[in-house]
């Protein structure tokens, strides 16, 4: 079982601790929401998932298919099926979507180089009719445009564009555990939809567990939570089911906070929920 188990996770960003002891078991087939205002952690905690290398792990441990994730390089532990979702894509220009949507493919199989190797049992990179039917099945899921694949990688693409780019990439990867960082943001009321439930498509069909980051509580009415987690000054100091969302959205953080005996941070106020950057 490809479970992602993070134990007491402690993390620095240049000498400074943003998480100071995150539990957290996200399984394959489940779906997270892991909600927080602006600045609590939930982007550290992706990235260091990821592995970035700014994000110093000081305690704790995270396994990932019954292996130590943080003992893994990025390729690897992308390679095992875990795969996150910027909160803010980069772009890619010179590199249309529809190569490197092949690349990541081929780098997701191992394959080094153009792939030519005497050795038979080196990984094969996708041939392209294969690569033509999982990229078309993937279009058709999340309904994305032919002009936008042709393009150059987020190279001018809008934010909304970008965001969809990132969620065939899933598709296409079709990884074990998919972390969304603020996918929403951005997403027009279609958009949103659209790529919601594409999501929960693949947590349906595939059996993806998902850690979906996020502001808003409408995203999960088409990617409904199991559970819902809230992450304060980089704590998870509250867990809940779906509906601990909706309350968030009606009642704001600092009286749901307060209902489970916790002081919210001072810039919290009642009734307000944090904005989104992007
Ligand atoms: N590279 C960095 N250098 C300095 N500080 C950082 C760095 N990365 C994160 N931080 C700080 O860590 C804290 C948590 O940031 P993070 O991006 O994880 O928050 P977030 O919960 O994702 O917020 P948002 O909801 O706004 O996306 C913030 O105070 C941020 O300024
Ligand atoms: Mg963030």
């Amino acid at each position: 079982m490809a479970d992602l188990i993070i134990k007491n996770l402690h993390v620095s960003v240049e000498g400074t601790e943003i998480l100071s002891g995150i539990d957290l078991t996200v399984r394959k087939g489940e779906i997270h929401a892991l909600m927080g205002p602006n600045g609590s952690g939930k982007s550290t905690l992706s990235y260091a998932l990821m592995g970035h290398p700014s994000y110093e792990i000081t305690q704790g441990s995270v396994e990932f298919d019954g292996q130590d994730l943080l003992e893994m390089s990025v390729d690897e532990r992308a390679r095992l099926g875990l795969f996150l979702a910027f909160q803010y894509p980069q772009a890619v220009p010179g590199v249309s979507v529809t190569n490197f949507l092949r690349m990541a493919i081929n780098a997701h199989r191992g394959v080094r180089g153009d792939g030519r190797n005497d050795d038979p049992d080196a990984p094969k990179p996708i041939k392209i009719p294969e690569f033509r039917k999982v990229l078309e099945e993937a279009m058709e899921l999340l309904k994305v445009d032919r002009d936008l694949i042709r393009r150059y990688l987020n190279d001018g693409f809008s934010g909304g564009e970008k965001k969809r780019v990132e969620i065939l990439q899933m598709a296409l990867l079709n990884p074990a555990i998919a972390i969304l960082d603020e996918t929403d943001s951005g997403l027009d009321i279609d958009a949103l939809r659209i790529v919601a439930e594409g999501v929960q498509k693949l947590v349906t069909e595939r059996g993806m567990g998902a850690l979906v980051i996020t502001h808003y509580q409408r995203i999960l009415n088409y990617i409904e939570p199991e559970f819902v987690h809230i992450l304060v000054d980089g704590k998870i100091v509250a867990s809940g089911g779906f509906d601990l969302a909706k309350r968030l959205e009606l009642e704001g953080y600092a009286p749901v906070l307060e209902s489970f005996g916790i002081e919210a941070p001072a810039r919290v106020g009642a009734g307000e929920l944090a904005g989104t950057k992007a």
